[in-house]
Formats: structure tokens, sequence, C-alpha cells
């Protein structure tokens, strides 16, 4: 018997969200059904709602999430009834040419439920990132279900399932940063602040944050930031290389996604140092160098997508470390919220108010 659940759906480009009846299939091969308890608010939630990703409305929103698996489908034994899982949006297959070399985390076939979930008159919803996890309750395939410690608060660990992760990975897997390293972070949202996380978890000696807005920047230093620039008054280029002896961040990260931060980080970067983006640009931007300077300068220029994660080995390790008070997933969570309130989150995410408003179900 298909579930029918209450879900926010954003119907068409640029209209605001509305909570309708979803309709989801009972898990067939593969899949699994997950009653959701947290979601986060993505800032690639409010890129789909304005058309910003692809055309494909009705999309079902959310995908920063943990729940407690329902129901599995034919052939599934690694996760069962009663698990507690993280959400991931890239269950690898094992197969492809990436998988195939042992780089899982960069699987260029990855799954997704077979069934579709639809509104009630039968139009099927696209859910993002292959998730939609702002409903009660979800279909995925099961390798999407990443079993962590149940003891862990949903609202905490189901940020692990995107920005979270993306911005930690971003910094320990992506950048490598490792003990004593100088790390410069662009942009202090919560993809920013845990690139910073991690930056300290992983022992960088300096971290410096970059950004517009002072309240972000205080935010930052209680993530681990030693130094704080707010590049609106003055240049951050100079002020990062100040902070490194003149000589510039061994890993400076970008965690925005615009040209002109892209070129900051480029140039506030070390000689042979590592420029890491994983922040996501619009398909309008493009950038400008000299190819002499990126050749000069030496070093990597590198893109993370996800962090670089592989969920089985990052969720339930980042989770043991969060229980153990070394990682602090709680202070990304400004606000719990219910499905009602998605679209005020996205004015809120707007207005700079929050790094996560975390939908409770
Ligand atoms: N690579 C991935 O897999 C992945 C996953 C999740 C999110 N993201 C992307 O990461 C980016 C950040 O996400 P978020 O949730 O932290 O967003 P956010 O809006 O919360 O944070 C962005 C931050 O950048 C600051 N900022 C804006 N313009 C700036 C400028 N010119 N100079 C300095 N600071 C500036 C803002 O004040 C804000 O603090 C987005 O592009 C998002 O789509 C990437
Ligand atoms: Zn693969
Ligand atoms: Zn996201």
């Amino acid at each position: 018997m298909p579930h029918e659940v209450r879900g926010v759906v954003a119907k068409s480009r640029g209209a605001k969200v509305s909570i309708e009846t979803v309709v989801v299939p009972d898990p067939g091969p593969g899949e699994a059904l997950v009653n959701i308890q947290s979601c986060g608010v993505c800032h690639t939630d409010l890129h789909y709602r304005e058309g910003g990703i692809n055309d494909d409305f009705p999309f079902l929103l959310g995908h920063e999430a943990a729940g407690i698996v329902e129901e599995v489908g034919v052939g599934v034994t690694d996760v069962g009834p009663g698990d507690f899982v993280i959400l991931n949006w890239r269950a690898v297959c094992g197969e492809c040419r990436a998988c195939l070399r042992g780089r899982p985390w960069y699987c260029f076939e990855t799954h997704n439920a077979t069934q579709k979930m639809t509104l009630q008159d039968g139009t099927e919803l696209s859910p993002a990132l292959g998730i939609g996890a702002f409903v009660e309750k979800t279909l995925v395939h099961a390798g999407q279900c990443t079993k962590v410690d149940p003891a862990a608060s949903p609202a905490a660990a189901g940020l692990l399932g995107c920005g979270i992760m993306a911005g930690l990975g971003a910094a320990i897997n992506t950048g490598a940063v490792t003990r004593g390293d100088s790390v410069a972070v662009i942009g202090c949202g919560g993809v920013g602040d845990a690139a910073i996380a991690g930056a300290a978890l992983a022992g960088a000696a300096k971290i410096i944050a970059v950004d517009v807005d002072d309240r972000k920047l205080e935010w930052a230093r209680g993530f681990g930031a030693t130094d704080v620039v707010n590049s609106r008054e003055t240049d951050p280029v100079e002020a990062v290389r100040a902070l490194t002896g003149g000589n510039g961040a061994d890993v400076v990260i970008e965690a925005i996604g615009r040209p002109e931060t892209y070129e900051q980080a480029f140039y506030a970067r070390d000689l042979a140092g590592t420029v890491v983006l994983v922040g996501v640009p619009t398909p309008d931007m493009k950038i400008e160098l000299p190819l002499l300077d990126v050749f000069g300068r030496g070093g990597s220029l590198k893109s993370s997508w996800y962090g670089d994660c592989l969920p089985s080995r990052d969720f339930p390790m980042l989770v043991d470390l969060y229980r153990q008070g070394r990682l602090d997933l709680d202070g990304f969570v400004t606000e719990t919220i219910g499905l009602d309130d998605v679209e005020e989150a996205f004015a809120k995410m707007h207005r700079g108010e929050v790094l996560r408003s975390v939908v409770l179900l």
C-alpha cells in the first residue's frame, strides 16, 4: 500500500513552496522507505526552487536528513527496519571506472530509488538531489542510507548528509589539511564554517576566516578560526598574506562559488599551495587568470564534490567525533522549525541570519 504523507513541494520556477500530499510507494528491490526525523535547509534547495539547477518541476525539496528505516525492498541486506541512518546523495555503485580504480568517492554512476514519489493526481516528483526529505517518509536507494550511532541527535547528525560534510571534507579529504598547516576559508556560511571545523580537527595551526558579515566571522571563531578578515573592509589577499609571514596560506577553501572570491583564493595561497572550490557557481560564471600565474604559482587547484566523502567511511566516524565532543555539529543548528516554515527559513538564509534551520518531524 502506498503511503500518503505531507511534504514540501516547489511547483514552478520562483513560486513559494507549498505543503502537498505526497504518495510514497512501498520499497521495491534495492530501495528503502525512511521515516524522516530531521532535515536541514540547504542553499541548494533554494537553488532548486529558483530553477537554478534544472527545470524538472515539481520538486520534492530537502536532502540533508536523518531518520529511521521503516521498510526495505527485496535484496536489501545492509540496512533494515529500525536502523538510524543519515541519507546520502552519492550511493556508490562499486562498478564504474572510478569505483573500480579504488576511488569510490568519485563514483560516476551513483544510485537513487527507481520508483517515483508522486502528487495525489499522479504527477511525478523530482526529489532534490535524489532524496527529497522535507516529508514525513521518503523513498531512496538502500545505498543512500548510512547507519550511524543512534545516540546522536537527528538534527545534528542529519547535517552530515550535505553541506556540513561538504565543508568538513573540503578541508580534510580534498584539501588534505594536516598538522601545522595554514588555512584560509573564504565564505563562512554552514559550508565554510564546517571547513574551518575540519581544518581545526586536522590540526591546522592557523585558520583564517574571510567573510563580508561580522556576525558570520564571530560564529567562525566559535568553530576554530584563529583570525578573521572582513573582506568588505580589508583586501583579503593582503590580509591572508600578512597573517602568514607574507607568504599566503597552504590551503585556501572557497565556499561561496563566485569568480571574484575564487580569484582571491587563487592569490591568497602560498606558492605550491592548494585551492579547493567547494562553493557551487552558476552556469554564467567565468574566470580569467594569467596562465603564467597558474603555472608559476604551482600547487593544485581542486574542486570538492560533497567533500569527496565516502558516506560509509566518513559519516560514522564524524558522528563518533561529535559524540566525543570533538566536533560541534550542534553549533550549526541555529534553529529548529516545522515543515510549514521552510519558506521563511529560505528568507532567513538569504538575509544571513542562520547557519542552518533544521526541520524536525
Ligand atoms: N560542493 C558541494 O558538494 C556543496 C554541498 C553543499 C553546498 N555547497 C555550496 O557551498 C556554498 C555555500 O553554502 P552555504 O550553505 O554555506 O551558504 P551560505 O549562504 O550560508 O554562506 C555563504 C557565505 O558567504 C558569504 N559571502 C557572500 N559573498 C561574499 C563575498 N563576496 N566575500 C566573502 N564572503 C561572502 C556570506 O556572508 C555567507 O556567510 C553554496 O554555493 C552551496 O551551493 C556545495
Ligand atoms: Zn561507481
Ligand atoms: Zn545541500
